[in-house]
């Protein structure tokens, strides 16, 4: 048996109890199916109190060898990459592994004749453009660390982002198209830009042929670059732990945190994970709908369909734009057999109605996938049928920005499925859940916290520039656990998850700290506190829920709200708005001062006939004024 592909329910079986016996073993064996320029002497070492983990040490290797040199002497003629660009009447374009190749080291060398080097970082603030994926790659060509940085995010956080990792270079383009929107992307660039001193180099792909404001010295355009240069370019020899990406992402406390994932370990299992859990088989199309911005894009759009010598669909714009049938436009316009989205598409395209849908024949769909969030029944049940046709597995793949793959889900076809559960770990992967004590919870049904109790290769070695903090937010809680920060509960072997158990509000499956997005609130003049909470909503999965407390004086409501949102669009972005404010005269604290966010939470939900013990309240009439003022 190949564990490497999986290709029955039995082998499944077998391959997890393979794993669990002698994990070395099979890894070593999944770890073999890749090339290496000189092999791992000892498969792992480990101790999650450090937290130091290693995995396949002193290999050697460059993931873009893996990705692409490797498929070329038999499959150099196969599309690698097929890009639907936003206006479905612009052409699309496809690439092969051959010109893949030639684009991915032409970019590098641009990025060497400009003095970047293996170890330097780079940030990637673009579109979802072809370039974008050539120049993640391009990075790792050389041995740079990227950093992609979603384009929805604000200049500011830009500048956060850039600084945190002291990144030495930015590629980026001079505008962006997103449905009916053209959006001014260099600008935002150079505003981030007037407060990182550490950039000395903006590479421009032209996009919408605007006019940019040009830093000479600093800018060069992608085109003219990549012109006059090779497309030989020899892979950065890579240790196995050495960096490969830097992912920022958000945690319930301070900013948010550059996730680091390592050569080796993430290579074996995002080629792993992507293989069986999708089923891919050669000649397959494949087209996950999430950005590169986010982690599913880096695992799922370019590292593990290129380590399987995929078809990898990468899409420009968004799915309701020009029509509400686009995602289905897609699928019948090149015969898609793989589909991976996020429960927020789902139900939002859900709402809109089936007329959307009807007419598509989506005949070609073999495997549908959910990830981001829980997917909820109706939701589940209308993908299920109305996309699936009653005929495909929905795989609902549980993972987070730092385990780098997919940990929990259904493989393809292989698995049964329970709809709302994630379903089962995959070979070598051993979640637990854990009570407030830390004690395993056995039984089926019950909730806990859910953690992993042995490594993956693919896991975070460390919050870049703060080791610290990754041994405290993920380590700490449960002694000789990784922590995932979600609750869950497990039936019949196969996890539901229920959500956060901290405070990180999953927004349309984005990540952000409740103390982030105060932070930005207080940065108005008029607000002298805030507290912001999650609540159901029925397309965001959870909505952003802020209560206010104003500066003394007379207020306009219209006011204080745009004062607020322009402050957490300044801050973060677009995506972090605010659903709800309500403007409260006090908010609920302990006599120690501390805000009691479990009162919040109940108000926001709509959910107040029992408070709780509300004893602690430093003055419980504010409860009433909160329920009286509830938007
Ligand atoms: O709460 C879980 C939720 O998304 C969190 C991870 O977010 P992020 O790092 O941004 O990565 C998202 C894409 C991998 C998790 O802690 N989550 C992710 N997938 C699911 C999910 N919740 C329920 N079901 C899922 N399939």
């Amino acid at each position: 048996m190949n564990p490497f592909e999986i290709t029955t329910y039995k082998e499944y079986q077998d391959s997890y109890e393979n794993a669990k016996n002698n994990p070395e073993r099979f890894w070593d064996d999944i770890a073999s199916h890749y090339s290496w320029q000189k092999k791992w002497s000892k498969t792992l070492n480990w101790d999650f109190k450090g937290p130091k983990i290693s995995w396949f040490e002193d290999g050697k290797l460059n993931i873009t060898e893996n990705c692409l040199d490797r498929h070329l002497k038999k499959n150099g003629e196969s599309t690698a990459l097929i890009w639907e660009p936003n206006n479905p009447k612009e052409p699309e374009l496809r690439m092969s592994y051959y010109e893949l190749h030639s684009a991915v080291c032409r970019f590098a060398n641009v990025l060497k004749s400009r003095g970047i080097k293996k170890g330097d970082r780079v940030a990637i603030y673009m579109p979802m453009i072809p370039e974008l994926t050539i120049g993640v790659l391009a990075c790792a060509r050389i041995g740079a660390i990227h950093s992609v940085v979603f384009a929805g995010f604000s200049s500011q956080a830009l500048t956060d982002r850039i600084n945190d990792s002291t990144c030495c270079a930015v590629l980026t383009s001079d505008g962006m198209y997103r449905g009916a929107k053209n959006l001014a992307i260099k600008t935002t660039v150079d505003e981030a830009l007037k407060s990182c001193p550490s950039v000395k180099t903006v590479v421009v792909v032209k996009r919408d042929n605007r006019n940019i404001q040009w830093t000479h010295g600093r800018d060069i355009w992608h085109h003219e670059a990549v012109e006059n240069i090779s497309d030989f370019c020899p892979a950065e020899a890579m240790d196995s732990e050495d960096v490969l990406f830097i992912l920022y992402t958000s945690g319930s406390t301070g900013k948010p945190k550059g996730v680091v994932h390592t050569c080796g370990g993430y290579m074996v299992y995002a080629g792993y994970s992507f293989k069986n859990v999708f089923q891919y088989k050669a000649g397959d199309i494949y087209w996950c709908t999430a950005d590169v911005g986010w982690v599913t894009g880096h695992s799922y759009i370019i590292y593990g369909p290129l380590l399987n010598c995929a078809t990898t669909l990468m899409f420009e714009g968004i799915p309701t734009w020009p029509t509400a049938s686009r995602f289905w436009e897609i699928c019948d316009k090149y015969s898609v057999n793989q589909f991976y989205t996020a429960p927020t598409a789902i139900r939002s395209l859900m709402a809109l109605g089936n007329k959307w849908v009807e007419g598509f024949s989506l005949k070609n769909l073999k495997v549908i996938g959910s990830v981001g969030e829980p997917i909820n029944k109706e939701a589940w049940d209308w993908y299920d049928k109305m996309i699936g046709k009653s005929n495909c597995p929905i795989v609902d793949t549980w993972w987070q920005t730092e385990t780098g793959g997919i940990m929990i889900s259904g493989l393809g076809n292989l698995s049964e499925q329970k709809p709302t559960f994630a379903g089962k770990p995959l070979p070598g992967i051993e979640p637990v859940l854990l009570d407030i004590n830390g004690r395993e919870i056995l039984d089926d049904g019950i909730e806990g916290h859910l953690c992993v109790k042995f490594p993956w290769p693919s896991m975070l070695r460390t919050i870049y520039g703060n080791h610290q903090r990754c041994k405290d937010v993920y380590f700490s809680n449960y002694d000789g656990y990784y922590f995932t920060g979600d609750g869950a509960k497990r039936e019949e072997g196969m996890y539901r998850i229920i959500g956060r158990v901290d405070d990180v509000i999953n927004v349309s499956g984005h990540r952000f700290g409740t103390a982030e997005i105060e932070n930005a609130i207080n940065s108005s003049t008029l607000v002298t506190e805030s507290a912001v909470v999650g609540y159901p909503h029925a397309i965001k999965g959870q909505g952003i829920y802020a209560f206010i407390s104003l500066e003394a004086g007379d207020h306009n409501e219209i006011d204080v709200n745009n004062s607020i949102i322009s402050a957490v669009v300044g801050s973060i972005g677009h995506i972090a708005k605010p659903d709800i404010i309500q403007i409260a005269p006090g908010l609920p604290k302990t006599r120690s001062g501390k805000i009691m966010r479990r009162i919040l939470r109940k108000i926001a939900e709509g959910n107040t006939k029992d408070m709780g013990d509300t004893s602690t309240l430093l003055d419980p009439s504010v409860i009433d004024s909160l329920i009286k003022g509830k938007k």
